[in-house]
């Protein structure tokens, strides 16, 4: 009998300064028993939830900041190398911008700009208020974003923490990981 030696997959989470930024804890249970995760943070998602949670979760260093003094090479083109899918959850609606234009100005959306979306999946997962995902600087940028061929997990309409009622929530933990899987 052949030993199984199969290859994990890589997931880079890239997570952002929303309020739904402690879910990505839940999906990445629902992620590790089928992929590596390392996580990547802006500035912002720091506010809402701490680094050190996804240190102990996924068991690899967490990516804060670009500027790292113990990272002899660029970590965001050694990670864009060895990544297998890029998933942007919760995404912003200044990521999605960001994204658009291609200003690569922290961790997550430098990630983004050394990616390619024709040769791995870059799939994003909003969260944000009704306003924010209906405003028409947001819509175009994601009909750009979805032209370059990059995906969307559609945010769920329901409760937001806002306390405004209506399209934006984050698509359940378990239906992101179960899209993203079907993407490796
Ligand atoms: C309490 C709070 C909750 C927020 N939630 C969201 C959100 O769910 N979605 C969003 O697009 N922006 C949200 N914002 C605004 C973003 O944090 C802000 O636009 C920030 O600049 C995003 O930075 P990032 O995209 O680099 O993470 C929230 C801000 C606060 C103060």
């Amino acid at each position: 009998m052949a030993k199984k030696n199969k290859k994990r997959p890589h997931i880079v989470i890239g997570v952002c300064g929303s309020i739904a930024a402690f879910k990505i804890a839940v999906l990445h249970k629902h992620l590790r028993d089928h992929a590596d995760c390392t996580v990547a943070m802006t500035p912002s998602a720091q506010q809402f939830i701490g680094a050190q949670t996804f240190l102990a979760l996924t068991g690899n260093p967490v990516i804060t900041s670009l500027w790292e003094p113990t990272h002899t090479k660029p970590k965001h083109i050694d990670l864009a190398d060895e990544l297998d899918l890029l998933l942007i959850a919760p995404a912003t609606a200044n990521i999605l911008a960001k994204a658009a234009t291609g200003i690569a100005d922290e961790p997550v959306s430098t990630l983004i700009l050394s990616c390619l979306p024709d040769e791995k999946p870059i799939v994003f997962a909003p969260a944000m208020n009704t306003r924010m995902w209906k405003n028409p600087a947001t819509r175009a940028n994601v009909k750009t974003l979805q032209q370059r061929g990059y995906h969307f997990i559609a945010p769920d309409t329901g409760d937001l923490a806002c306390g405004w009622q209506g399209e934006g929530r984050l698509a359940e933990p378990e239906v992101i990981a179960k899209q993203v899987l079907a993407l490796l």
